[in-house]
């Protein structure tokens, strides 16, 4: 029987320890997942997820998250969802109460709203304040930006800033393996843009008979590559885990230069991350430890073209 086990991307540090306590008391690790991301939703300090997540172009907070069981291949995604706390619980009502996959905009906040899902103001004073900056600096103030009708010559200019993202893959005690992803997503990115992060098997899979992963960066390189899928489907060919980290950021280096993160899960509980940019960290913790634990990433550089 393995040992229970959550590993995160590393600001998902703060949010193990609920979660392992679920899998210590022999929990779901999708109850698990669910829990540690709600941490992170609802940390305002954290400015790559739920409230205090910096916002789109026009200042308003998209919120996306997907959830994985990785036993039943159940999921539920949510995409540019506005006004609510915790995106990964509505993602996870989408797959229990409805009958589809992902609800985006207007229609996940509709349905947010029919299950009595918590509303928040997520833009706070801290990243509006940010968002002023940005804007500043691009030559504009709120008023001048919700009177443009081209917005994309300023998102050009915001190109692969602040990513961010909080990603958990656990691992229970009936060795079911879970999956949550949750993230505002690109900062002052075009409104209605649509990360990794919801997309199951772009930014997040998992496959209780064969491991888990989650991604976190630039999304859209996860996207063009499947890149949580394809790690997944690498451990079922028998591939280590440090092996299928690495493999998966050099499939992002091959396409772009863009920062890119992932964290592997086999179903034994051995981890292992890797990234393309100095000073990566995760985070995991197991119902035998008092404490997350954290470790750098294994660094694969993209190198000379
Ligand atoms: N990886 C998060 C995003 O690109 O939205």
């Amino acid at each position: 029987m393995p040992v229970p086990i959550i590993v995160a991307s590393g600001n998902g540090a703060p949010g193990l320890p609920v979660g392992i306590r679920i899998l210590a008391r022999g929990g779901s690790a999708l109850d698990a997942v669910e829990a540690c991301a709600k941490v992170i939703e609802a940390d305002p300090t954290d400015t790559s997820v739920g409230r205090g997540g910096r916002p789109n172009v026009l200042g308003e907070v998209e919120l996306d998250a997907s959830i994985v069981d990785g036993t039943t291949h159940r999921t539920g995604a949510v995409a540019a969802l506005q006004g609510y706390l915790h995106p990964i619980s509505v993602a996870r009502a989408v797959m229990e109460r409805g009958p589809h996959v992902m609800l985006v905009g207007e229609g996940a906040a509709r349905f947010a709203k029919e299950i009595g899902a918590s509303k928040a103001q997520n833009l706070t004073a801290a990243t509006r304040k940010l968002w002023v900056e940005r804007l500043r600096a691009a030559g504009e103030t709120p008023a001048s930006i919700r009177r443009r009708s081209k917005l994309l010559p300023i998102v050009l200019n915001t190109v692969r800033e602040h990513f961010g993202t909080v990603n958990f893959l656990a691992l229970d005690r009936k060795g079911h393996l879970a999956s949550a992803v949750t993230t505002s997503g690109w900062a002052y990115k075009y409104p209605g843009r649509v990360g990794d992060s919801p997309i199951v098997g772009a930014g997040n899979y998992c496959d209780t008979r064969y491991g888990a992963a989650a991604c976190t960066g630039y999304g859209e390189l996860a996207i063009r590559n499947l890149s949580a899928k394809t790690a997944v489907d690498r451990l079922a060919a028998g591939m280590r885990a440090d092996e299928v980290a690495h493999s998966t950021i050099a499939d992002a280096n091959a396409l772009e230069d863009a920062a890119f993160n992932v964290v592997v899960l086999t179903t034994k509980g051995e981890h292992a991350s890797a990234t393309n940019r100095e000073g990566r960290q995760y985070a995991w913790m197991t119902t035998e430890m008092k404490e997350a634990a954290t470790a750098p990433r294994a660094l694969v550089p993209r190198g000379p073209r």
